[in-house]
């Protein structure tokens, strides 16, 4: 990670569509379900979809500003619409690296969660609708969900530039929540593979 604040830097200037939040500058990061699918907690309906289709779950835009903690790391994030069983399309979510660093999400279209756990063990979903910004703060892990049928889900985000990302928690332990369809609604229930 630089450490250095550079003493020049060149401005950035990039477009991103305020509905699809997909940038014609830039390429994005995208994570198919053959990435996550033991994330999901149904393996048997994660096993069956990858051997049709291996779907495109999100993707982001990370526009490689510097790592000091005096930059502003940006982009837009888009989950697309889709289940795995029961449980709603997500992204991997993480913590970061620096934990008593916090985050902004702002949405842009589509309709879902940001459901957020710390080590301490509280949880909480922020609901995201278009024009609503859900804070993020420090100490939580975060994870985006759509829980619409049709729309993506669209945030732009902000952090700290030298929060840094750490995936390997989440990937080991898992949220303590999912987020399903119940009786044609989300609902939050206990993970059953959460380990402590
Ligand atoms: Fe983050």
């Amino acid at each position: 990670m630089n450490t250095t604040p550079a003493t020049t830097v060149e401005a950035v200037v990039t477009d991103f569509n305020v509905v699809t939040g997909l940038s014609k500058s830039k390429a994005p990061l995208q994570r198919r379900l053959s990435a996550m699918a033991e994330m999901y907690a149904d393996q048997e309906a994660a096993t069956a979809q990858l051997t049709k289709e291996d779907v495109l779950v999100y993707e982001f835009f990370d526009m490689g500003v510097p790592s000091t903690s005096g930059d502003v790391a940006y982009g837009t994030s888009i989950t697309y619409p889709g289940k795995v069983g029961d449980e709603y399309h997500m992204t991997k979510g993480h913590f970061h690296e620096v934990l008593d660093t916090a985050e902004i999400y702002y949405c842009l279209s589509g309709r879902g969660y940001m459901l957020m756990e710390n080590p301490e063990g509280d949880w909480q979903a922020a609901e995201f609708t278009p024009g609503q910004a859900v804070y993020v703060p420090r100490r939580y892990a975060h994870r985006s969900i759509n829980v619409s049928d049709t729309e993506p889900l669209v945030t732009f985000f902000a952090f700290p530039g030298h929060a840094g990302h750490d995936y390997g928690t989440i990937e080991t332990k898992g949220f303590r929540k999912l987020c399903v369809e119940s009786d044609g609604k989300p609902e939050f229930i206990d993970n059953p593979r959460w380990q402590a």
